[in-house]
């Protein structure tokens, strides 16, 4: 029996399954919900020891522990390493969601839920094309899983577990679904993720909140200082002006910029979508572009002073904001952290201390598009969808695609199924019916022709 037509009998079973998982609110970010992250890690093992893995364990970090579940058939025929993770980010606000975040629905063809599509969605398609292979003899090489549950804060501690376990998840190839594809008649392969340094900043001006009638005008507001500091590192042209910023950065030729602006993109329906009259961004560069291929710098948010009802007339004492820089593939994230810490107190006024603090980083990554990694995508969505996939860059991050290079010495394959409208990180995050059930019909073909082709 082929996929689709598994798939086609167990389409039910698929989604309650998924379900049961996404019911858990394993909220990594959130020390609240450190039992739900626990239970959603035991959920999937105990799936993936259901669809016949062996050595099915959770093996221990100085977090979240990793999902580990293997299927060796053969030593002497390729390895698959799928990456994946369990954690998802908070729902808040949870008021802004249509229906709540930890009871999936489905609704208009799609299933939602936080982690519907990042990343627990995407996860379980392999649980269950994994199932498929074992019960049809269709298991065509061996196949080892790591699902973390730390992706959403930065996989800390996953650069020591690969080097910890390397003989253990030695393999050919990693595997991933945890991006986007361009539209559901639009597949593509991603070649490209942006890296990422993540701060929180703290402003500070006098010792303690202050009377803002006997002190307003005299004494620094940290929160305007810290607007205007913020506001000061991109320039008219929304150039990052943090000297040596670009430094790094890779410029790509008029032909390779006209070969990406070939993907599908219609400004007028993204700007629709998205509810806005325009769009913002650098000088000299489409919107595609000044999401993938460029780097960025976004203040994710800010507080400071009095926010309760009705007025009170403080001049407060400190101001904070959490900054994060998408960064390209060359640039090094430890090296912008500082870059972006020196000049954060250099532009400090005198009137103010500041604090900065690095809370998380990773690199970006470009995948080269002539690997078997890629081959073998390419090829497996060409089968299911009916068209060859595009090669696409993405403007997300994936910290640990990068360690798998430099630990493991293995190419990636990012072979996702979502869609960059599912609303991912945002209240009413969905994944639709199609995706799942294509992104089950369309993995085993990946291990078929990736198998074939390490043949050769
Ligand atoms: N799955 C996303 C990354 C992603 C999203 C890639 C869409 C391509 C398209 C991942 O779970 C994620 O959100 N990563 C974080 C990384 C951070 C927490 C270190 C991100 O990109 O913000
Ligand atoms: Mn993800
Ligand atoms: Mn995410």
């Amino acid at each position: 029996m082929d996929s689709l037509t598994y798939v086609n009998q167990n389409k039910q079973r698929f989604l309650d399954e998924l379900f049961g998982w996404l019911l858990i609110p394993s909220v990594s970010a959130d020390p609240k919900f450190n039992e739900d992250v626990f239970e959603a890690a035991e959920y999937v093992k105990k799936k993936f020891e259901e669809a016949g893995a062996e050595n099915c364990e959770l093996i221990p970090t100085d977090g979240f522990p990793v999902v580990y579940a293997e299927k060796i058939v053969d030593p002497s025929k390729p390895t698959i390493l799928m990456y994946g993770h369990y954690d998802v980010q908070p729902a808040d606000p949870y008021e802004l969601w249509e229906t709540p975040p930890f009871e999936p629905v489905v609704r208009n063809e799609n299933i939602y839920a936080r982690g519907s599509c990042d990343d627990k969605g995407q996860v379980y398609m392999h649980v269950k094309a994994f199932e498929y292979m074992m019960k049809n003899d269709a298991l065509p090489c061996n196949v080892k899983f790591i699902i973390e549950g730390e992706e959403e804060i930065g996989s800390k501690h996953l650069d020591d577990f690969l080097r910890k376990h390397k003989d253990k998840l030695k393999a050919d190839v990693v595997l991933v679904s945890d991006t986007s594809m361009i539209a559901n008649d639009c597949p593509s392969v991603t070649i490209g993720l942006r890296g990422l340094s993540y701060m929180e900043v703290e402003v500070v001006a006098a010792n303690r909140d202050l009377h803002s009638g006997t002190y307003g005008g005299a004494v620094a507001n940290p929160i305007q200082v810290l607007a205007r500091m913020i506001s000061s590192m991109k320039d008219e042209n929304n150039h990052i002006t943090i000297p040596g910023f670009y430094d790094d950065v890779v410029e790509y030729s008029k032909e390779q910029r006209d070969e990406m602006a070939k993907r599908p993109f219609n400004l007028d329906a993204y700007k629709k979508e998205l509810g806005i009259e325009d769009v913002e961004g650098e000088a000299g560069y489409s919107s595609l572009e000044r999401a993938t291929i460029r780097p960025t710098l976004e203040c994710n948010g800010m507080w400071g002073g009095y926010i309760g009802a009705g007025a009170k007339t403080v001049l407060p004492s400190k101001a904070n904001a959490k900054i994060s820089l998408r960064l390209v593939a060359n640039q090094s994230s430890a090296k912008m952290s500082v870059l972006f810490q020196k000049h954060f107190e250099k532009i400090a006024p005198k009137s103010v201390k500041v604090k900065v603090s690095v809370l998380s980083g990773g690199e970006g990554v470009i995948t080269p598009m002539n690997s078997t990694a890629y081959e073998a995508a390419s090829m497996a969505m060409e089968k299911t969808f009916g068209k060859k996939p595009i090669p696409s860059m993405e403007g997300g991050s994936i910290p640990v695609v990068a360690a798998f290079e430099k630990i493991l010495g293995l190419k990636t394959a990012l072979m996702g199924f979502g869609l960059d409208t599912d609303a991912l990180h945002s209240p009413n995050e969905h994944f639709g019916l199609f995706n799942y059930y294509k992104g089950i019909e369309t993995i085993p073909y990946f291990f078929q022709y990736f198998t074939e082709l390490s043949k050769k």
